[in-house]
């Protein structure tokens, strides 16, 4: 892929986040995931590619936009698997609490594991833990492993995991270690990556979340060097047939990162929406909002923050009523 196809891919988790930021707190989930859904896709139409979405908003006659199979992109090559999630935590969004993102990945066609809308359970670490944790390990050895490998205490480690009844066990047994815990309502993506990141204060996300999420969280985490391990956790048979019939035979495999994204040639984009501690939230200016982007490529590993200063009057996106201004 070339390197200019970044930038382009930075426009359109930009443009999913403008659409969606206006709906920050209002309480309407369903109209913010629009919003952002037709600002992807809007921006889609002007990038040099013939993407394919492998993970979207679900089937064809599921979804409008973004459905699985749809293609993206001026149809000319690179041909690419797209996966994306144009609001990465609905409930989080609607509320206007932290850590709502715009969020994709491009990788080669046939790269990225197609992942069925089913649960995952996962387990990420950055580069330095990288061979170092397995999730079929306990918890226990897991964090020790962390511990270890960051030079850190085990009071000093930092464990991300999605507040759910089922993680009871997970939250006691974390818990029992001694190490730092932060419990989260939404959105799991962005602590995988931030597991990466030094400065985010992370250092593990453990826990079942979204399939189609881990599998966007692992691009990232491919681009940085780092960790991610998941297993598919169908909730009945139809779930299994489902991931067998995505072209996933062993369904209770471990799925390695290289499972998950299978070329180191791949981009990833993320752009803030609410506040976060990957990335600031939208902010606006008279006429103008200023938005945060995380871009990077996992061929030469480079991590790009762009702020963009967009106005709004100027932005084809807002106009002939593309975008409902609220
Ligand atoms: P949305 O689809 O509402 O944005 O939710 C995203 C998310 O919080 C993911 O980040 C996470 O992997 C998954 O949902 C968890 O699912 P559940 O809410 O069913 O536990």
């Amino acid at each position: 892929m070339e390197r200019e196809l970044a930038l382009e891919l930075v426009r359109v988790t930009e443009a999913a986040s403008l659409a969606a930021a206006r709906w920050m707190g209002r309480g309407d989930k369903e109209a913010a995931d629009e919003a952002a859904v037709t600002g992807m896709r809007i921006m889609f139409d002007l990038v040099q590619m013939d993407g394919i979405v492998v993970i979207g908003e679900g089937e064809m006659d599921e979804a409008p936009m973004l459905y699985i199979g749809e293609r993206v992109g001026m149809g000319v090559p690179p041909q690419l698997d797209i996966a994306v999630d144009p609001l990465e935590g609905t409930n989080i969004l609607a509320k206007g609490t932290n850590g709502a993102i715009a969020v994709l990945a491009a990788a080669p066609r046939g790269a990225l594991l197609h992942a069925p809308d089913m649960y995952m359970d996962k387990i990420a670490v950055g580069p330095e833990c990288k061979g170092r944790v397995n999730l079929d390990a306990p918890v226990r050895e897991n964090i020790v492993e962390v511990a270890k490998a960051l030079d850190k205490l085990i009071s000093e480690v930092t464990v991300v995991i999605l507040e759910r009844p089922r993680h009871e066990q997970l939250i006691e047994d974390a818990r029992r270690t001694g190490c730092r815990i932060k419990l989260i309502s939404d959105g799991d993506i962005s602590p995988a990556v931030a597991a990466a990141d030094e400065a985010s204060g992370i250092d593990i996300l453990m826990g079942i979340g979204g399939a189609p999420e881990g599998v966007i969280a692992a691009a990232a985490l491919r681009c940085l060097g780092g960790d991610f391990q998941g297993r598919l956790m169908p909730e009945d048979i139809s779930e299994a047939l489902r991931a067998k019939n995505m072209g996933i035979s062993d369904i209770s495999r471990l799925l390695t990162i290289d499972d998950m994204v299978k070329s180191e040639d791949v981009i990833f984009s993320a752009t803030g929406i609410t506040d976060g501690e990957l990335l600031r939230g939208v902010r606006y200016f008279s006429r103008r909002a200023i938005t945060h982007t995380l871009v990077m490529r996992g061929r030469t590993g480079t991590v790009r923050k762009i702020e963009a200063i967009h106005q709004l009057d100027k932005k084809p996106l807002f106009r002939d009523n593309k975008i409902k201004l609220v």
